[in-house]
This record gives structure tokens, C-alpha cells and sequence, in this order.
């Protein structure tokens, strides 16, 4: 039952993710463990994205597509096993399949069975928060997605990075999207998916040089290679697998997405899947080692890593759950006690209960004493 064991280890700091996003300020402090997508516009970013999702649901199109922060829990979830709150459907769409769904935190209990109509949402509320040009904002949006088809992990996908201004953008926008992915990609809890396209030099890679200006050692960094399906003949990217270009601790993983004339003609990320598995299994560089490459295998990379990662963290959160929670019942009592703000702190109080307490169930070993009061 080791994947049951991690799917409610990151279930339990997921919802610690949405209660720090609720209540605004602690946020930033509480710094939980994600992987946040970094790299180049176009360079696969959200390709990879619906790949690990096996759904098509992100905006895309030219230009910044991406224009907030989405952090996206992806829950494994038994086909058929019970739903696990009241939410209701106001999808209406009865080719829905009743397994799979979305929500959104800022729109709590609606479930969204038709993927298309997350697309849609994540577009008018990114539109609502940043205006309809090209603007950005740091206010992520969060969404969930519960599917018997994921494995249980937190992905933030972050505005691709861009050199010119297109239309009215504000001139300093290079900077201003550097700055919002460096402060997502410095917290040490961060592990680094940098993406780049492997047709292009890796040496220029924007995704990998902001990953190394916060992880000088690729300590937290793993490289996505894309587009290995463009590359010349003849070339390959064996090398930088090998760690002799540019060496990471824990890796690259190449992959094959989607082209642009897949996506017009809607080929299905199934059949995309299928291409990517052959492609890797009849190539003559990378047949031997296929079983490494390919989303499947970034997919159960990625789970095992956010896993260990949350693990090792654990201690770290523990304290820094003890500072705020102390902090915050001084400030309640300097106010003459738990009055005005009182509903929130009570969510938070109760989901760090319950954090707790599953984790001392959940984890044996010299890290499971999570108790708040000793
Ligand atoms: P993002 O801007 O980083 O999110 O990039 P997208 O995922 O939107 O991809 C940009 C373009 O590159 C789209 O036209 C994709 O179809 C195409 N693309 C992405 N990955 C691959 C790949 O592995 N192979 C091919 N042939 N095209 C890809
Ligand atoms: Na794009
Ligand atoms: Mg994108």
C-alpha cells in the first residue's frame, strides 16, 4: 500500500495548501512542497502538464497563454468509490464521465465534469484578476483534479518566461514573470521541473538558468526534454540524460508531446501517449532505456520525489506550524480573545489537527512525532 500511503501523505498538504491560500497571509510563509513548471514560452510547458493529466483542460494559443499561477492538485481516486463531498455538478453534460472532475477553490462545491469548462474557467477568472491583455498577476488560481487516472501530486504551472513586450504588455514584463518564478522557485520546499525543448541548445535554456540561479548544485531541479521528436537526424539526447552536460541530481526525462498540428486536428492524448511509448521503444538512441522515458515515467518520477521530498520537509513544516500558530493565538489574545478573524483560525487549527494525526498514523520512524503540545 506504498501508493495509498503517499497519495494521503500530499492529500493531507494539499488541503494545508488551500487553507494557507483561504486565509491570505500565512501563505507565504508556510512554505509547502510542490513542483513548480519552469521554462521558455512554447517550450512544452502545458503540453506536459495534460500529458501527466492525461486531459486536454489548459488554455493555450500564442502569446501568454499563462498569465496566474495555477496550482493543480492532482488526487488519485478510485473508480466508483464514494464522492467525497456534497459538491454538486452544474455542468449539465451528460458525456461526462462521472469519474473525473475538477473543482476550483474559488468556486466551492461546483464540480466540473467537462474539461472544456475548465479551460473556459480558468481563462474568465485569469481575465477577472489580470484584465484581457497581456497582463499578469501573482494570484494563483487553484484547482483540483480527481481522477482515477493520476497519480497524487501538486504541479504549479507558472507563466512561461518571454524577452519582448508583445501588444500593450508592460515593457518590463521579462522581469516582472522572472521575479513572480523566482519567488515560487527559491522556497527551498520547491522541486524544479525546468522544461526545454530538446531542438534547442541547452546551454541556453531560460528554464535551467533560473533553476540554477536558486539551486546552483541541481539539488531540486529535474530537466523535462520536449519536442525529442523534432530533433535533426542523427542527433540525440543521450548525452545530457548521461549528466554530461549539464548535470542534475535528479535527472532529465525526455518526452514527446502533442504537436501543434495534433492539437488543431484534436488528436487525443491517448493516441498522443501511444506515439510518445513507440517512439521511444523503436528509436534506436533510446530503445534500450525507454522504460525511463516518456510522461508515465515523469509521472511516477515526479510522485516518488514530491514523496521523499515532503518527508524530508516535515520536521520544517512541524516548526514553522508551531511559530504561526503561536504567533497568531498572541495577536488573537492581545485583541481580548478569539473573536472577529475566530472561523478562519478555526479551519486552520482543525486541518492542522488532522495533519498531525494522520501523519503519526501514516509515517513511522523518528519523524512521526507531529504532536503541537509538548
Ligand atoms: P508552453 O508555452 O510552454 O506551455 O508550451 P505549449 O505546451 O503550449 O507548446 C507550445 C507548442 O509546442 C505547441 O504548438 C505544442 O503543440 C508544441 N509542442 C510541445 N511539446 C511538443 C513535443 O514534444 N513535440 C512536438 N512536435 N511539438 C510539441
Ligand atoms: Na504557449
Ligand atoms: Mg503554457
Amino acid at each position: 500500500a506504498t501508493a495509498g500511503l503517499g497519495n494521503e501523505i500530499v492529500s493531507v498538504v494539499n488541503k494545508l495548501q488551500d487553507v494557507f491560500t483561504a486565509v491570505g497571509s500565512s501563505a507565504a510563509q508556510i512554505d509547502l512542497p510542490q513542483i513548480c513548471v519552469v521554462g521558455s514560452q512554447s517550450s512544452g510547458k502545458s503540453s506536459v502538464l495534460e500529458n501527466i493529466v492525461g486531459r486536454d483542460f489548459l488554455p493555450r494559443g500564442s502569446g501568454i497563454v499563462t498569465r496566474r499561477p495555477l496550482v493543480l492538485q492532482l488526487i488519485n481516486r478510485k473508480a466508483g468509490s464514494p464522492q467525497t463531498n456534497g459538491a454538486i455538478d452544474k455542468s449539465g453534460d451528460a458525456h461526462a464521465n462521472a469519474d473525473e472532475w475538477g473543482e476550483f477553490l474559488h468556486l466551492p462545491g461546483e464540480k466540473f465534469y467537462d474539461f472544456n469548462k475548465i479551460r473556459a474557467e480558468i481563462v474568465r477568472d485569469t481575465e477577472a484578476k489580470t484584465g484581457r491583455n497581456a497582463g499578469i498577476s501573482p494570484q494563483p488560481i487553484n484547482l483540483r483534479i480527481y481522477s482515477p487516472n493520476v497519480l497524487t501530486l501538486t504541479l504549479v504551472d507558472l507563466p512561461g518566461l518571454t524577452k519582448v513586450p508583445v501588444g500593450d504588455q508592460p515593457k518590463d514584463i521579462e522581469k516582472q514573470i522572472k521575479d513572480m518564478v523566482l519567488k515560487y522557485i527559491s522556497k527551498p520546499a520547491c522541486i524544479i521541473l525546468a522544461v526545454t525543448a530538446a531542438n534547442q541548445d541547452l546551454a541556453n535554456s531560460d528554464g535551467l538558468k533560473l533553476a540554477r540561479e536558486v539551486d546552483p548544485e541541481g539539488q531540486r531541479t529535474i530537466g523535462v526534454l520536449t519536442k525529442v521528436d523534432l530533433m535533426d537526424q542523427g542527433t540525440d539526447v543521450v548525452d545530457i540524460l548521461a549528466g554530461r552536460i549539464i548535470p542534475l541530481r535528479l535527472g532529465y526525462v525526455p518526452v514527446v508531446n502533442r504537436g501543434q498540428r495534433d492539437i488543431d486536428s484534436n488528436k487525443p492524448i491517448s493516441a498522443a501517449l501511444e506515439y510518445e511509448r513507440d517512439f521511444f521503444e523503436n528509436h534506436p538512441s533510446y530503445k534500450g532505456k525507454a522504460q525511463y522515458c516518456g510522461t508515465p515515467f515523469l509521472a511516477r518520477k515526479l510522485n516518488v520525489i514530491l514523496m521523499a521530498h515532503i518527508r524530508s520537509t516535515l520536521p520544517d513544516i512541524k516548526a514553522r506550524i508551531q511559530q504561526q500558530l503561536q504567533k497568531y493565538n498572541t495577536e488573537l489574545a492581545s485583541l481580548g480573545g478569539p473573536m472577529g478573524d475566530s472561523n478562519s483560525a478555526n479551519i486552520v487549527l482543525s486541518v492542522i489537527t488532522e495533519f498531525c494525526s494522520e501523519f503519526r498514523t501514516t509515517i513511522d520512524g523518528s519523524t512521526n512525532d507531529l504532536s503541537l503540545n509538548e
